[in-house]
């Protein structure tokens, strides 16, 4: 059980680098980036210039059994491939925050990364997987390195990890990318997930800017609405067995493809939810929209020679978001992430 006054959920971009390159992250391309570094408070990048180290990132830690800190999303860049996760992820894990580990799943066909998972208590892992079809997905999520085998190394993974479970409690899904390239094939993915056994599935809408260069070829359109609701109608009709997001979610896809920015009424974001990037910055959601406007603003603080109970304390208070996104519609399986885990 969580105890008493412990609400917040943090998503943590724990580090920028990554063995893939997936040409619609969140952190942009680093070729790009290589030529023309980002400069503006916020900007996502591989390029790991301000990743802060082990030490400052253990200060915060100090108290954060005292913080108002639930949950913790680790995600990045890839955050299995830097070897100090593992002691991240046990301060966490000893203070009674749950731990919920976001990866690209190439690291899990590693042993001892595996070990590292289980031994410390993990609550669930999160696998990118994009589509049921090897060439589509690896299209959407290539190596870095020019290897063919993404996909393939991706479902070993996620296979050892479900053969080494066990009994224990853990449990594994499969977040998957929707593009205009995976729509029609999501209903065989939710299936192939199912197969592997995976306990959730979640498919969530690609949220890039409009001056994107794949804003086109990727991005869900009014048009692509039918097929969208026809697709997630299939994937609950067929009964899979795995927990899928709430039953307002696909309804709350639709309608930020029909209108990208919309007010929310009573949002958690800086209250109920935090994003921290690499570099340590703080910021109220990962919504590239809240973030231009509190970059703007200068509003974003930083967890360095901040502790995470001076950072975070317990909230059950809302306040209404001008904002709202398909970048927001992405937190919500997050926000509901009860529903994975369960009374535990
Ligand atoms: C940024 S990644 C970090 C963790 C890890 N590297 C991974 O790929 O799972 C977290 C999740 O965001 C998804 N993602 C990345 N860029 C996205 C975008 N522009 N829109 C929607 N989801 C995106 C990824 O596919 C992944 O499921
Ligand atoms: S694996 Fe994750 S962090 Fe890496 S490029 Fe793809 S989406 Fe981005």
């Amino acid at each position: 059980m969580i105890s008493a006054g412990k609400t917040t959920t943090v998503l943590w971009a724990l580090r920028s680098p990554c063995d893939l390159g997936c040409p619609h992250c969140y952190f942009g391309v680093l070729e790009q980036d290589r030529l023309e570094p980002p400069t503006q408070p916020g900007k996502l990048t591989h390029l790991p210039h301000g990743d802060l180290g082990l030490p400052v990132l253990m200060d915060f830690l100090s108290d954060i059994g005292e913080s108002g800190i639930e949950r913790v999303f680790l995600a990045g860049g890839e955050p299995l491939n830097w070897p100090p996760v593992g002691q991240i992820i046990a301060v966490l894990t000893a203070a009674g925050v749950q731990v919920v580990v976001c990866t690209n799943g190439r690291p899990l066909t590693r042993p001892a990364i595996r070990k590292m998972l289980y031994d410390n208590g993990v609550h669930a892992v999160s696998v990118s997987l994009d589509s049921a079809d090897p060439v589509i997905n690896d299209r959407q999520r290539p190596t870095r390195g020019g290897q063919t085998d993404s996909w393939a190394r991706v479902v070993a993974g996620i296979s050892a990890l479900l053969d080494d479970r066990g009994d224990r409690a853990m449990k594994v899904g499969i977040y998957s990318v929707l593009t205009r390239n995976t729509l029609a094939g999501m209903p065989d993915t939710a299936r192939f997930a199912a197969e592997l056994g995976v306990d959730y599935f979640v498919a969530q809408p690609v949220a890039l800017d409009p001056g994107h260069e794949l804003f086109a070829e990727l991005v869900l359109r009014e048009r692509d609405i039918p097929l969208l609701e026809e697709v997630f109608g299939a994937i609950a009709a067929a009964d899979l067995g795995m927990s899928l997001p709430g039953e307002l979610y696909p309804a709350q896809v639709v309608s930020t493809v029909r209108h990208r920015l919309q007010d929310k009424p009573g949002c958690y974001g800086g209250h109920q939810l935090a994003f921290i990037e690499p570099d340590g910055s703080v910021w109220d959601c990962p919504s590239g929209h809240m973030i231009a406007a509190q970059a703007a603003a200068g509003t974003q603080r930083s967890i360095i020679g901040h502790t995470a109970a001076e950072l975070f304390m317990p909230t059950t208070s809302a306040r209404d978001c001008p904002l709202f996104s398909g970048d927001c519609v992405n937190m919500n399986p997050l926000m509901e992430f009860d529903r994975v885990l369960g009374d535990r």
